[in-house]
């Protein structure tokens, strides 16, 4: 059973990713505000100018010296402020916002902009924002009784239609001692969910299944083979097609990685396992991505017990045999039918000749684009430079760049493929 990630993306991951943005960050009452400085803290340390507001009732809970200073920026809290030369701080706290994003957002302060009521500084901000241009993020935070409340459900909805966007909530612990849905998430997922909102969408109901990292063959029960792929490309493509709004699965060999956040993830070791997993899940996937370093050979019986040296200087020998090519079976699957294949993307990690290898594998798969990289250049590394080849001829070189920019660039350049497509490719069955 594959498993969802619903936690928070470790904090490296969330290094410069909203550089240049400037969100207003408003806080309504509610324990969580204490969350709210973390938050803070991780959205300076992404990049981010963040502006505080908080409402009377948050002041309660945090102090605006606290926020001041992780901000290095005045905090606002009334509408009367007369530290805005044309006394509108409302108007003018929004002009140049990326986004407003209220967390903790309280049940009262969602009461409020259902009924684009403006009696403090920030409801009346979030409804005189400009909204086409400065989308409104809630983090709803409260009790699981106010929550599940149809009042708040009645108020949610409409928040929504109106156009916010719900980051959460989580259910759990409750500061009041009750379990159930209403926990704010954690300052992490917040971070996470916040970078990932200001992706485009261009996957948005397209369902990506993707193989990555290596795999590994036992020879014995302590030995076996394996490669140095560290999974980190594929795992980039993974989150980049999550943020680009698809559902997503990945299946994954042995790695010691941090399954990106909202991401589906089996685990697997072999290319057997791989290979009987993929072809389960391919016909209910839109797209299928091979980032897999998949063994070409496996061990024909693997040893029971370790094998011994005997002293002899005699080697082992062992039969091998061909481990079955995942990515040329899911690309011979139907075009239509319960068993249709998805739109088939393969990698070629070479050593030389890239291009003229590419162009080979894209013939032996049967695959509509093969993404070439050179092997040593990429094992291990952070970043990469990939090189795409597709069926009608045509190449596109992504330049060196960090992996998850790379896994932006090629998620917006099969989205634009399958566009273009006008939709030709096959659809998944439900
Ligand atoms: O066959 P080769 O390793 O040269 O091609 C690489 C591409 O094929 C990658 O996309 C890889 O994930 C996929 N592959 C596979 N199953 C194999 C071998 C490779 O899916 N057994």
């Amino acid at each position: 059973m594959p498993v969802t990630n619903d936690s928070p993306l470790p904090r490296a991951a969330g290094a410069g990713q909203l550089s240049g943005r400037h969100i207003v960050l408003g806080l309504s009452g509610g324990i969580a505000c204490y969350k709210s400085a973390e938050l803070l803290r991780e959205l300076v340390r992404a990049g981010a100018t963040v502006q505080v507001v908080m409402s009377e009732a948050a002041e309660q809970f945090i102090t605006p010296v606290t926020m001041q200073a992780l901000s290095n920026r005045n905090v606002y809290t009334s509408q009367w402020d007369a530290r805005e030369p044309n006394a509108m701080a409302h108007i003018n706290l929004t002009r140049d916002a990326d986004a407003v994003l209220i967390a903790p957002a309280s049940a009262d302060l969602i009461a409020k902009l259902v009924q684009g009521r403006a009696d403090d500084l920030l409801s009346l901000l979030c409804l005189a924002r400009p909204v086409e241009r400065c989308p409104l993020l809630l983090a709803p935070a409260m009790n699981r009784e106010m929550w599940a409340h149809p009042a708040t459900q009645r108020n949610l909805t409409q928040v929504v239609a109106d156009g916010a966007t719900l980051l959460g909530p989580n259910a759990g612990d409750q500061a009041c001692g009750e379990v159930g849905d209403g926990r704010m998430l954690e300052p992490l997922e917040l971070l996470a969910d916040t970078i990932a909102f200001f992706q485009p969408k261009a996957l948005a109901g397209k369902r990506v299944l993707i193989t990555a990292g290596p795999t590994y063959e036992p020879i014995d029960p302590v030995r076996g083979i394996t490669n140095r792929s560290s999974g980190k490309m594929g795992f980039a493509i993974a989150r980049a097609a999550r943020e680009a709004g698809a559902e997503v699965t990945l299946i994954a060999g042995p790695v010691a990685l941090d399954t990106p956040r909202g991401v589906a993830r089996s685990n697997v070791t072999t290319a057997a396992e791989m290979y009987q997993l993929t072809m389960a899940e391919a016909p209910r996937h839109d797209i299928f991505i091979a980032t897999a370093a998949v063994a070409d050979w496996r061990p024909a019986k693997p040893a029971e017990h370790k094998l011994k040296k005997d002293g002899s200087g005699q080697v082992p020998g062992f039969e091998m045999v061909e481990n079955p090519d995942i990515l040329a079976a899911v690309a011979k699957l139907p075009a239509d039918g319960p068993q249709r294949r998805p739109y088939c993307v393969g990698f070629a990690a070479e050593s030389r000749d890239l291009l003229r290898h590419a162009q080979e594998k894209l013939q032996r798969k049967q695959v509509p684009l093969i993404v070439g990289n050179l092997g040593p250049e990429t094992f291990g590394r952070d970043d990469n430079s990939l090189l795409l080849i597709d069926a009608d001829g045509g190449q596109h070189e992504l330049p060196r760049a960090d992996k998850l920019t790379l896994a932006r660039q090629l998620v917006a350049d099969i989205a634009g493929r399958l566009a273009r497509a006008g939709e030709t490719a096959p659809q998944a069955k439900t």
